[in-house]
């Protein structure tokens, strides 16, 4: 199975300035140091301290057009549907609401959450294997676009739920099309084994029933092989295999307006080939072209990963036989993708000074009590003493989103830069917040 980055081979890693080359949003001046959309990030750390999220705005806007073009100039009519797990944040929420998008949501929480953003209810989709039934009745409730059912049993539970509400459950099949994504493990979710979807050949006959009930209206298919994907022949494959489907639930004479392509769509973290938008779209129109079908989409990560950065700043520089180990503020528990998924992220000074000083390799850990805190091991980097900061790249996806508190460390505060101007979207969490819901047995 591909890992989502290549090998830690350091020997190919990029280098500092070829990582910043590569992310127009980030730029190093003279004095200021590294700035992000022209704001320096020493400032911030200043004002607000480390560990700190920050996130550029333009780009996330840039890069949410950038998708939507690429589909209509394929001629594609294709809803956005922003993946909320990707980074759950309500600026960011607020701002895809903004631009128009709807969210993909996975529970009762990013459900609220986006509508709360402002995201329209007709523009919501609702996947995920174990939807309780108060995330159905409250999907209902909410009147949501779509409901992604992924189960016989769950459609049992809907048609309940539904007809007892007296509301109709708009739905589409979340098909496991059998797959393999060939990405991280962890985040390949169309292989048969996976606990996504309804097996490919039960979709006729679930679909068939799905028409049948009362309170179930279906309107579609939806699919979605993983994340961080990096090639397009898995989606060409999964896409036929959908079309196919469409097909054959026409012969059987089943209405069906709507395909839901998913999410998945990879970034290059350190220098890999990533497909393009364009190439996506290319994907999806040569599946569906002719079948006379809604598109909806549920990208995450490519809207909003390149748009964050994690801000940390050097504790200690440990010296070892081996290579020197540089102690981070910044851990697992803020940022997890490389103990989860071994993942790669660039590590860049934010000193002007120290991005141009001979660089020698170390391993860049956090504070936390086991050894997978570890963020790169024979990285090329300048040395750096305590105080220095660094800025972890790629961050805006699954980063602050999936943080926790473990070794009672308090979650980070995170940063908004917009049009030159910057705020806080979220303050430190105070020690005492951590603890504050607990009480002691009486
Ligand atoms: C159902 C569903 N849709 C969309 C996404 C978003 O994926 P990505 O952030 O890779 O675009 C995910 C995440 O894996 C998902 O589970």
């Amino acid at each position: 199975m591909a890992s989502p980055s290549p090998p830690n081979d350091p020997a190919t890693d990029p280098s500092i300035q070829d990582l910043i080359a590569a992310r127009p949003w980030l730029k190093y001046d003279a004095f200021s140091g590294l700035m992000l959309d022209d704001v320096p990030l020493a400032g911030i750390a200043d004002a607000v301290g480390t560990p700190t999220w920050v996130y550029s705005a333009t780009t996330m806007r840039a890069r949410y057009k950038t998708l939507t073009t690429a589909m209509s100039d394929a001629g594609l009519d294709t809803h956005m549907h922003y993946a909320v797990k990707a980074n759950d944040s309500r600026a960011v929420l607020a701002l895809f609401a903004t631009e128009g998008a709807g969210a993909d949501v996975v529970s009762g929480g990013e459900l609220l959450k986006a509508r709360r953003a402002g995201i329209q209810a007709s523009k919501i989709v609702y996947s995920g294997v174990g939807k309780s039934a108060a995330e159905l009745r409250l999907a209902l409730e909410e009147d949501i676009g779509q409901i992604n059912v992924e189960s016989a049993e769950e459609l049992e539970t809907l048609s309940a739920l539904a007809a007892a509400s007296g509301r109709t459950a708009r739905v589409a099949l979340r098909v496991n099309p059998d797959i393999d994504a060939g990405t991280n493990d962890k985040i390949t979710t169309g292989r048969a084994t996976d606990k996504f979807g309804i097996p490919y050949d039960d979709a006729i006959a679930l679909y068939t029933k799905a028409a049948s009930m009362p309170w179930i209206e279906p309107v579609g298919l939806a699919t979605h092989i993983g994340s961080q994907i990096l090639d397009l022949a898995p989606y060409r494959d999964a896409f036929r295999r959908i079309a196919d489907l469409v097909l054959a639930l026409r012969e059987n004479g089943l209405p069906i307006t709507t395909v839901d392509c998913g999410g998945g769509l990879g970034i290059p973290y350190r220098n890999e080939a990533a497909p393009s938008p364009a190439g996506l779209a290319a994907a999806m129109k040569q599946a569906f072209h002719n079948l006379d079908v809604h598109l909806a989409m549920e990208p995450g990560r490519w809207l909003v990963g390149p748009a964050g950065v994690l801000l940390a700043s050097v504790v200690l520089v440990k010296q070892t036989p081996h290579e020197p180990f540089v102690v981070l503020d910044a851990a697992m528990n803020d940022l997890v993708r490389p103990a989860m998924y071994d993942a790669w992220h660039g590590i860049v000074p934010v000193s002007a000074i120290d991005a141009h000083a001979p660089a020698a390799p170390a391993t860049i850990v956090g504070p936390v009590c086991e050894s997978g805190d570890t963020f790169a091991r024979s990285r090329a980097l300048p040395r750096l003493v305590p105080n220095a900061r660094v800025a972890i790249l790629d961050a805006g996806a699954y980063g602050a989103v999936m943080s926790s508190t473990y070794n009672a460390r308090p979650l980070a505060a995170e940063v908004w830069v917009d049009q030159g101007q910057w705020s806080v979207i979220r303050d430190r969490q105070p020690f005492e917040a951590v603890w504050e819901r607990e009480r002691l047995p009486t």
